[in-house]
């Protein structure tokens, strides 16, 4: 299937590693321009080699903390003065941390809050009207299962990404018709994150060692399995697509069928 966006620019947020990346490089393998960002120079030089394997567009990755304002908007002019507009925007973040109500302060929620909330919405904001501008404008936002079924020892995930599908649900109408704007809700995919949180899953006492950890985050999964983060990343590059033309406020999840609503 030719999802329709050779020659697109994509502009990907918290996208070196794990899902954002995951998704940029479906983005690429389809000819799109990339951008994306990510704090750590490390991180993004093996995203940039990895971008540039996966399509023939250009790529740019630049260093850039989406709890900062002023660093977003720098990411998002850079990307359209250098490839010459922004297509699609894809929104992730890193992970808020693990842990029950009992364990977080007033810092750790609000400090949750602008990672995953107020970075897409910085984000969109700078990116809207070049969005506006491109004739197949698209946002998604990688958010998590979370927002529909709470997850244990989750509590800012649980909490806090509900407001992200409130926005997407909101600028899927405020932003219509010119660009369409959506949200995917991944269960486990293996990812740096994934293994964070069963190793502190492991320091808490709640599992043996980190097989046990694992076994245990596929052992609910009808498909048997963790996701493989590309298996994200093509539905996040066929929710950008033509192919999707009439999705629009839509919340996908791509867990292997974890979820029971
Ligand atoms: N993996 C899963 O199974 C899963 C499931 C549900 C939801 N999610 C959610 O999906 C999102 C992505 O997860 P992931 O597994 O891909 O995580 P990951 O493997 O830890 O990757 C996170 C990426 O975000 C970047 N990043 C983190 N904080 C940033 C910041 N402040 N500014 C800019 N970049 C930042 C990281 O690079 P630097 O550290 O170099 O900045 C890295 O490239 C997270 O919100 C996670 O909670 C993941």
């Amino acid at each position: 299937m030719d999802l329709g966006i050779d020659g697109n620019t994509a502009l990907c947020t918290a996208a070196s590693s794990g899902l954002g990346l995951a998704s940029a490089t479906a983005l690429a393998a389809e000819g799109a321009d990339v951008a994306v960002c990510g704090r750590t120079t490390a991180n993004l030089e093996t995203a940039e080699r990895q971008l540039r394997e996966a399509g023939d567009g250009d790529v740019l990755a630049v260093e850039a903390d989406i709890t900062d304002p002023d660093h977003v908007s720098a990411f998002v002019e850079e990307t359209a003065e250098e490839l010459g507009g922004i297509d699609h925007v894809v929104t992730s973040a890193g992970g808020p941390p693990s842990g029950p109500f009992s364990s977080m302060d007033d810092d750790d929620w609000y400090d949750a809050y602008d990672l995953l909330v107020m970075s897409a919405v910085w984000t969109l904001r700078e990116s809207r009207p070049y969005l506006e501008e491109s004739d197949a404008g698209t946002a998604v936002a990688i958010t998590s299962r979370s927002v529909r079924e709470v997850i244990d020892g989750l509590v800012l995930s649980n909490s806090v990404r509900r407001a992200v599908i409130g926005l997407v649900k909101t600028l899927s109408r405020e932003f219509a018709p010119e660009v369409r704007v959506n949200a995917v809700l991944p269960g486990a995919h293996e990812t740096s994150r994934i293994e964070n949180l069963i190793e502190a899953a492991v320091e808490r006492g709640e599992f043996e060692d980190y097989e046990a950890g694992y076994e245990d985050w596929a052992a609910d999964v009808p498909l048997d399995r963790i996701g493989e983060p590309g298996e994200l990343g093509d539905v996040v590059a066929f929710l950008s697509s033509e192919r999707a033309s009439y999705v629009t406020g839509a919340a996908v999840p791509v867990d292997g069928g974890s979820m029971r609503s």
